[in-house]
């Protein structure tokens, strides 16, 4: 029997992930669907139904249905609950729908194929942002042992909120402190709208960085942002964000397809022509 799944938001049209998934059924030989559905908030129950049905065997959630499907999954991975979100449906023998969140493995994935070995030692790391990116990253950073990070955003209170859901390795920061919190950082990450149309950064001095550091952006369009261009000229390590979103499409197709897919330099020029 074709095996199904769905990405649902509201809209939806934009979404890249039928292109990735389908790039993989067809590398795999998988007789499987995906398909790009939209829900409207007010009928996300009933479609949430069909999945219990067994008509899929799982799905992608996306806006504005990440915070509201907590409630129609029968168990949600612990991960997801910190993030706040849930991205990845999977149906379960007798009906039952468990949800999980796999930003914080697209963020890991991407900089682990990118700059392998970033995480070793790693002690410091600066995040900027403090919406709901931010979250799937400071997870990560937690999963991987990083003993201080600092949360910088331009509004103190959304920092000071984050960190205290997170616990006390996040330290919030206002944008300002940069300067002097950065000749510590081994790992600066750019989770903030900034970079987005080729907007920057007025005042983050780079040069205070030190040369071993590694620069990442979760903004991928343009790949490039101003940041990590500014960063590369400085010679330092860069990875851009287009591969958290190819990462974070793994460990959904594995559980609904049996298979872990791997993300190739042709899956990757494939996403990329759509930019
Ligand atoms: P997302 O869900 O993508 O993280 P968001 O929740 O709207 O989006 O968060 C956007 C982040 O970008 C916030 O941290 C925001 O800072 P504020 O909390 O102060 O609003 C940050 N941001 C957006 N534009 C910015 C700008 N021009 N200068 C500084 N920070 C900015």
């Amino acid at each position: 029997m074709t095996k199904k799944a769905f990405v649902i938001g509201h809209p939806i049209s934009h979404s890249r992930s039928p292109l990735i998934h389908g790039t993989w059924l067809d590398a795999y030989g998988i007789d499987g669907s995906y398909e790009a559905i939209d829900v409207a908030p007010d009928d996300l129950a009933v479609f949430i139904d069909r999945l219990r049905r067994g008509e899929f065997a799982g799905g992608n959630v996306t806006i504005p249905h990440k915070e509201p499907v907590f409630a129609l999954c029968d168990s949600v991975d612990p991960l997801a609950r910190a993030i706040g979100a849930v991205n990845t449906l999977v149906g379960q023998a007798g009906g039952r729908i468990h949800g999980f969140n796999t930003d914080f493995m697209g963020f890991l994935g991407n900089l682990d194929q990118n700059a392998p070995g970033w995480s070793n030692g790693l002690d410091e790391a600066i995040v900027l942002g403090a919406g709901g990116a931010c979250r799937a990253v400071l997870v990560a950073l937690r999963e991987r042992g990083v003993r201080r990070v600092h949360l910088l955003n331009r509004t103190a209170g959304k920092a000071e909120a984050l960190a205290g859901i997170m616990g006390p390795t996040v330290h919030p920061a206002p944008l300002e402190a940069f300067a002097d919190l950065a000749p510590r950082a081994g790992l600066l990450v750019n989770t903030t709208s900034i970079g987005m149309h080729g907007t920057r950064f007025e005042q983050l001095p780079l040069a205070r960085l030190p040369g071993e550091a590694l620069v990442t952006d979760l903004v991928y369009v343009p790949l490039e942002t101003p940041l990590l261009a500014d960063a590369r000229a400085r010679g330092l390590k860069t990875v851009d964000g287009l591969g958290m979103l190819l990462h974070q499409a793994v460990p959904g197709f594995e559980a609904w397809f049996g298979v872990r897919p791997d993300v190739t330099p042709e899956l990757r020029r494939r996403i990329e022509a759509t930019l």
